[in-house]
């Protein structure tokens, strides 16, 4: 059976990224043996402009059908696309592995995986204003630190076996306190420690190699990722995964970019990079890697985009790693 395949191109550079990684993707497919349908849905500002709804029906009934959905960047919009697609699904654990890439000149050596809970905090949305005073919910509940902890937890046991839970709980004692808590019981017989959040950003410029898995809640983990992915040379680079339990959204961690759209010189290896955290997350492990080595490659041959040296052009640099799938 094949894999249903939703792929969102999104806004800005958006389509054009995408385009670049739907070259590997479709190599790295045929070489290693992987079947997906493939569908294609309008999501972002332009379909709220087009069909007045950033997430019009259709494409919400093809997310609805799809076991994977690999999107691009979105513009204005962002919000209500990305976080209507982890809050329905359930896709509690955003991970965004961080590491340097060969001839990418970065601020530091960092070899990291953030897991950012992905669906409670400030990001629930429920906000209000009454008069001169404007509120914000922050939730965060048991089950769901519970449930993205066993996800850092796994991930720990896969490398280094070390979790930094990153809070602020020296300020919101119940909240943030609770995250902690939770997570603390989930990571027993792992080496773990704590950090508020104020400190982790500073650690992360000082010292970002003393970092394995870093678990988070949703806002610290949303600003901490820029951060590092800033640490390893830039955000062009950055992937991401958002997991549930049975569906997941892989996606860059940058935005729209507007500025730069439609010259061709956007950095499609974020994008490229989040479509090996795709197979990887449908166990194919063989092309995940296969496809990192690729990437590793074109940067070596310096086939690479304006920001990081080159002279590439994106569908130059998704094309070149296709080819050496
Ligand atoms: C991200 C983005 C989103 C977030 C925005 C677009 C809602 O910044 O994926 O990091 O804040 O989670
Ligand atoms: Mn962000």
């Amino acid at each position: 059976m094949p894999y249903r395949l939703l792929v969102i191109p999104g806004d800005g550079i958006g389509p054009e990224v995408v385009e670049a990684a739907m070259h590997v993707i479709r190599a790295a497919a045929s070489r290693y043996g992987v079947e997906f349908e493939i569908k294609t849905g309008e999501a972002g500002d332009v379909a709220l402009r087009k069909y007045g709804a950033a997430m019009p029906q259709d494409v919400l009934k093809l997310a609805d059908a799809a076991d994977v959905i690999f999107k691009g960047p979105i513009g204005e919009s962002a919000y209500d696309v990305t976080s209507l697609i982890r809050m329905r699904y359930t896709l509690y654990a955003n991970i965004r592995p961080v590491k340097n890439l060969p001839g990418v000149p970065a601020v530091k050596d960092i070899d990291c995986v953030f897991v950012r809970e992905n669906v409670e905090d400030v990001y629930v949305g429920a906000e209000y204003k009454v008069g001169g005073v404007a509120i914000a919910l922050k939730v965060i509940t048991e089950q769901g630190t519970r449930r993205v902890a066993r996800v850092a937890r796994r991930y720990a046991e896969a490398r280094r076996r070390k979790v930094t839970v990153v809070h602020k709980a020296n300020v919101l004692r119940i909240t943030d306190g609770f995250f902690r808590d939770v997570a603390l019981e989930e990571l027993k017989g792992l080496e773990v420690d704590q950090m508020y959040v104020d400190a982790a950003a500073m650690e992360l410029v000082r010292n970002p190699a003393r970092f394995d898995v870093v678990l988070t809640t949703n806002q610290y983990g949303d600003i901490l990722t820029d951060l590092a992915a800033q640490v390893a040379g830039g955000i062009g680079l950055a992937p991401s995964g958002n997991i549930g339990d049975y569906k997941a959204m892989f996606e860059p961690v940058h935005g729209a970019a507007f500025d730069i759209a439609g010259r061709g010189v956007a950095n499609p290896i974020a994008t490229i990079l989040s479509a090996a955290l795709m197979f990887e997350w449908l166990g194919r492990r063989d092309a995940a890697e296969a496809i990192r080595r690729a990437v590793e490659k074109s940067l070596e041959a310096g086939i690479k985009t304006p920001d990081i040296g080159g002279r590439s052009s994106t569908i130059e640099v998704g094309k070149y790693i296709a080819s050496i799938l």
